[in-house]
Order: C-alpha cells, then structure tokens, then sequence
C-alpha cells in the first residue's frame, strides 16, 4: 500500500523539519479540551529532535478566513503541548506574507528545537493551495513531513503544494492512520460490518453508497434511520428524519440487496416526548410507534440484533452514533454497542476501526476510546476516506 516515503527514509540529522501537524484541537476558556491530536504527534517529534533536527510545525486552527485574527492564534495551544511533549516549544508569530524573520528565528533557534508557526490560515492563499505561500513555506525547510491525517482531505498551501516541493514523508501518525483504514476497509478480513449513526442521511449519501459495496453488513442508526423507517412506511412521530429523502432511501436499500448487504435497522427504539436529558421515555417497536413520540435512540430488542450481527463480522468499522449519547438515558445504544465492540476487540474476535466527528466523543464517553483497534483523530478526512475518495494531502506524499 505503502507508496509514499516515510521517517525510515531520511535522516533528519542537522535538518529543519516541517511538519504538517493537526493543532486544530477544541479549546474552551484557553484551555485544550481534548489534546489527542497533540498526542499523536509526539513519536514523529521525537524522531526527530533525538538526532538534533529542527521541527517546524505547520498547522491551521478553526477558520479564521484568511486574516489575521489573534482569536485563532496558534499560540493557545503551546501550553498543553508543552506538558505532553515535556520540550520546550517555541512559538513564532507570521502573517504568513514575510517569512524572512521567520527564518532568521528557525536558524538561530538550537538544534533539536520544537518550533510552531502562527495559524496557516491567516493568509488567504493556504486555502487556496495557492503555489507562492507553498514556496514561502518551502523556504523554511529541508524536507518536509505530513503527520495531519486529519487534514488530509483538504488541498491546501501547507498539505499538498508544499508537499510537492520538498522531499516527502508521512509522519508516524500519519502512516499509522493509514495502515489502520487499510485494515479497516482497503483490505479487510470478512466480513466486513459497518455501523453508521448521525443525524442525516444527506450527509451521509455518499459514505452509504461507497459501504454498500464493500462490507457485508450495514447497521444504520441515529436519527438517520429513522428516513429508513419512514420510507419503508412506518410512522416515525414528530422524531427527526429527512422524508424528503425516503425515495433516496429506498434506492440505497434496493442497491444494498443487489449488492448482498444486508441492512440492519433498528427493530425497536427508546422513544420520548421532550429531547432533554432523562425526559421520561419507553420503548416502542418500530411498527407500533407512538404519533407524538420522538425516537431518541435504539431500542433494547436492537442493541441484541445488532451484538448478534457483531458476532458475524472480523472486522467492524464505526462512524456516527446511534442515538442522542449526549443525554442520558439516550447514550444506552451507542454506549452498550461501543463496549461490546471494544469487548470483541479484545478478545481478538474483531478488527474495529471508528472515526469521525462525534464517533471519538461517543467513544470517549463509553469508556472504550482506547480499547479499540484503532481510533481516527480526523473527523472529514476518515468520512472522504470511508466515502472512498481520495485524500489530496495523501496523494501529494506519494511520488
Ligand atoms: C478537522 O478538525 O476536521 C480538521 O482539522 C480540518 O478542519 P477543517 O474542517 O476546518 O478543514
Ligand atoms: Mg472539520
């Protein structure tokens, strides 16, 4: 698979080491919520500060638009990632359209220093892809290392331009991601389950579409599938469902069967008639629901078919929850089916690969976030990679 170089291919000795890194981690009243992201990048930093080279961390930060805005400035960040890096890490501040005192402060700096440059994103050409930043960015470097899978899915100055202008390697985390997807779905060991949860099936069309023809079974959850429900005929109440997709949906079940996947549904569900924590709920088959009811997460009676299903795979791949897991009791699905998954793991049953936006939250909160085979940082970049198109910032890597 591999047809990219990686750290094994260089020596990093005396060099100055961009690295593409994903600092877009949330922050609440200055402080790092979640600082996986950090986390990841540490083997590759230590790589290469170990032989005394010079990384010089490229990163954007929320969407500042193309402007400076001390709002988004990377500088919040270095705290947290100086606790888990136990380094010093310098910080150095660029609109990004004079980088000669940049490279003065990369040049004077020590050998072995950890270096971040201010959000890539205050200058308009990042998104862009635009070719005289990526040459900017070039300048300050002697090769260049993409650790940012989750910023993979984005053509941009510091993930793909620049990339064709230096010599090139994915980074540990990076290479890791990599190889956990292909387990995951390039080259899987059958069969194949995948569980999909979220709100919308618009959102989804395209990740449905490309699963259909590569796992054996699909469980489809959350609000989305409650439009399943609703195109094949069944009252859903006043729950959330997009009925202006049911013939979409129907065609994704028709394809499905072409296409020997099965789809599980869900059979029963935990319905309520306010959606706030611990409203007062009860549980309806799907072909006996109530009008006024909205349908919160799955039912008990699912939660068993879809361990059943589970049974069946040796590999499972995640994205979405299956219900509203940011409220109790509506967590119950998403959280009994991520123990069991992280379960099966564990007992060598199953190769599970999760990803995506809430999917690392709702495994988080069931405690099994470090229990499964592996779990994806990225939120867009792991649906485009599931949806199976390519990732610009990968293809950039490979020569
Ligand atoms: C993410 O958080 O998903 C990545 O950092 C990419 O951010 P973006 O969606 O703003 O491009
Ligand atoms: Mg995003």
């Amino acid at each position: 698979m591999a047809t990219f170089k990686t750290l094994d291919d260089f020596d990093f000795a005396g060099k100055r080491v961009l690295v593409r890194a994903d600092l877009n981690v949330p922050v609440a009243d200055g402080q790092v919520t979640d600082a996986t992201r950090i986390e990841r990048l540490i083997p590759t930093l230590r790589e290469i500060i170990k032989v005394d080279g010079k990384a010089i961390l490229l990163s954007h930060f929320g969407r500042p638009k193309g402007k400076v805005d001390p709002e988004f400035s990377l500088e919040q960040v270095i705290p947290a990632f100086v606790e888990l890096l136990g380094h010093p890490v310098g910080f150095i501040a660029t609109d990004w359209v004079e980088v000669d005192r940049v490279r003065e402060a990369i040049d004077e700096a020590p050998a072995g220093s950890v270096l971040v440059l201010e959000n890539t994103r205050f200058h308009p050409g990042e998104e862009k892809n635009d070719a005289d930043l990526a040459a900017r960015m070039a300048s300050l470097g002697d090769i260049y290392v993409n650790d940012a899978f989750s910023a993979a899915h984005r053509a941009h100055a510091s993930t793909e331009a620049v990339a064709r202008l230096l010599p090139s390697a994915a980074g540990r985390a990076m290479a890791d991601e990599l190889q956990a997807l292909e387990k995951g779905l390039g080259n899987p060991q059958r069969p194949v389950i995948a569980i999909v949860g979220g709100a919308k099936v618009s959102t989804k069309l395209d990740l449905l579409g490309n699963l259909l023809d590569k796992v054996e079974a699909l469980v489809i959850g959350g609000a989305m599938a409650n439009t399943f429900l609703h195109a094949g005929g069944l009252g859903v109440g006043r729950s959330l469902a997009e009925k202006d997709l049911a013939e979409t949906a129907n065609t994704i079940r028709d394809r499905a069967e072409d296409a020997r996947c099965a789809i599980i549904l869900p059979i029963d569900a935990t319905v309520a008639w306010h959606f706030e924590a611990n409203a007062p709920h009860r549980y309806y088959g799907v072909d006996a629901m109530d009008p006024d009811g909205m349908i919160l997460d799955i039912g008990p009676g699912s939660i068993e078919r879809v361990k059943a299903a589970i049974d069946e795979a040796k590999t499972v791949v995640w994205n979405g929850p299956l219900g509203a897991f940011e409220m109790t009791p509506f967590d119950q699905g998403t959280v009994e089916i991520a123990k069991y998954v992280a379960a099966r793991t564990k007992a060598g049953k199953v190769v599970s690969v999760a990803g995506g936006g809430d999917t690392v939250a709702a495994l988080a909160h069931a405690g099994v976030k470090d229990q499964f085979t592996y779990v994806s940082t990225a939120g867009g970049a792991f649906l485009e990679w599931m949806e199976g198109k390519s990732l610009p910032g990968v293809e950039a890597l490979k020569s």
